[in-house]
């Protein structure tokens, strides 16, 4: 029987029994890096971006990656060929993203809870700051008067795919919200701060253009009343069909919905202002898989537990979020299907890549082929119970580069500096 999942992406199919990713067969991959493995194929990152920037005809046009979706540096350097700018949240993304070639005017700061120290460290980096309270506005303007800003607004919208994601509204963090708008411009007057853009993100995981769509319509209200606009950046958040059943984001809906509002408010405005769009999951969400070997198979009255050499330190959206994930069994593309929950190897209960599936009947040494894991898999990921993160490594039309090496105990053990106590 074959495998009950489809494969949705193309360079992803089985070869002599074996699952291929971006033309490597996963067992060699497996052989030559260990596991796990992140693996990720550059066609899709590319096809994926492409396909965004063709969707949205209004122009002047930006899509700003957020690296904070996958901040693998091999990777920051694709989409800085592709002409893509960054999204960074913290000292560290700056780094990374001069690191991978990005100077200061491809990148805009988006900081929550952001220190005196960090808003010097952008300052003298020269990248623009998106301003997500009043007292970062009130802290920045007293020590750097006269400079360009940009606005991160709470307008009561908010979406996402768990409520975790949700960033609009009033039980988020984030954001100024319309009430302190009178006040972030009093502070922008009285530090001579000249804001030239207006931002505002409402959520991740977002598979219906429409929400977008009516969420962009009172930042636009809002970016009457502001004469010095540049740009105005509506967020990422767009999503990717995970199960089966999700039907894909709509983007000719989204494309056109967007360009038919800004043009409107462009004329009204009198001037053409820029329209920025910042994804992380939709860029690498469906390039990246997790291989891990399943190394113990153990029944109890009610499941059959597929145990592999992973867990949520490496991968932790189901049990964050019970985030779906398409499970493959890779190496053995025929045979029985039977409802497994698969489990990593970390003492926790919770430690489930699924609670229950139907796969393939995996047996110890089968490689599982965890999808859509492109997207907060590694960047999320942690060194829980000391067990250190995978490798990961570029596939592209059958060549593999290893992009970051395998986490080592002795990296971990090295953090420990000698204490005589
Ligand atoms: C401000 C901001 N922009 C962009 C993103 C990227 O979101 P996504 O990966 O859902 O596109 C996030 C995600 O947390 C965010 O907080």
């Amino acid at each position: 029987m074959n495998q009950p999942t489809s494969l949705s992406v193309n360079s992803w199919d089985f070869r002599s029994g074996v699952l291929h990713v971006g033309g490597c067969s996963v067992s060699d991959l497996i052989s030559e890096f260990g596991s796990p493995l992140y693996v990720y194929d550059r066609a899709v990152m590319e096809g994926q971006f492409e396909v965004l920037r063709k969707a949205i005809s209004y122009r002047p046009f930006r899509l700003r990656y957020a690296c904070k979706a996958n901040g693998n540096l091999t990777i920051l350097r694709i989409f800085r060929e592709l002409g893509a700018h960054l999204d960074v949240t913290s000292p560290g993304e700056i780094v990374l993203a001069e690191m991978a070639g990005f100077h200061a005017e491809h990148l805009l700061f988006t900081g929550s809870s952001v220190t005196d120290e960090e808003l010097a460290f952008v300052e003298r980096k020269g990248v623009l700051i998106n301003f997500d309270s009043i007292s970062q506005l009130r802290r920045y303007g007293r020590r750097f008067p006269h400079r360009d800003i940009c606005l991160r607004l709470n307008l009561d919208v908010g979406a996402g795919h768990h409520e975790h994601v949700i960033t609009g509204g009033p039980d988020s963090k984030f954001g100024i919200t319309a009430e302190d708008l009178p006040d972030a411009r009093q502070l922008a007057r009285q530090f001579d701060l000249r804001i030239v853009g207006l931002h505002q993100h409402i959520g991740s995981g977002i598979l219906d253009a429409q929400i977008f769509l009516r969420a962009v319509e009172p930042l636009l209200e809002v970016a009457r009343d502001f004469e010095d606009l540049l740009f105005l950046n509506v967020g990422g958040g767009l999503g990717i069909p995970y199960a089966p059943e999700d039907r894909p984001l709509d983007l000719a809906e989204l494309g056109e919905g967007m360009t038919r509002l800004c043009e409107s408010f462009c004329r009204s405005y009198g001037r053409r202002l820029r329209l920025e769009l910042e994804p992380g999951r939709f860029l690498v969400g469906p390039a990246g898989c997790l291989l891990t070997r399943v190394n113990t198979v153990k029944r109890t009255s009610k499941h059959v537990f597929a145990g592999t050499d992973s867990g949520f330190n490496h991968l932790i959206r189901h049990p964050l979020y019970r985030s779906y994930h398409r499970i493959i069994n890779a190496t053995r593309e025929d045979g029985p299907v039977r409802r497994v929950a698969v489990c990593g190897n970390l003492c926790e209960s919770g430690d489930l890549f699924t609670h229950g599936r139907e796969i393939i009947e995996p047996r110890e040494g089968d490689i599982l082929a965890i999808c859509d894991a492109g997207a907060y898999g590694y960047s999320m990921s942690f060194p829980y119970n000391m067990r250190p993160r995978p490798a990961e490594v570029l596939v592209d039309e059958g060549r593999a580069w290893l992009i970051r090496r395998r986490e080592r105990i002795e990296d971990l053990v090295a953090l420990f500096p000698p204490v005589a106590i």
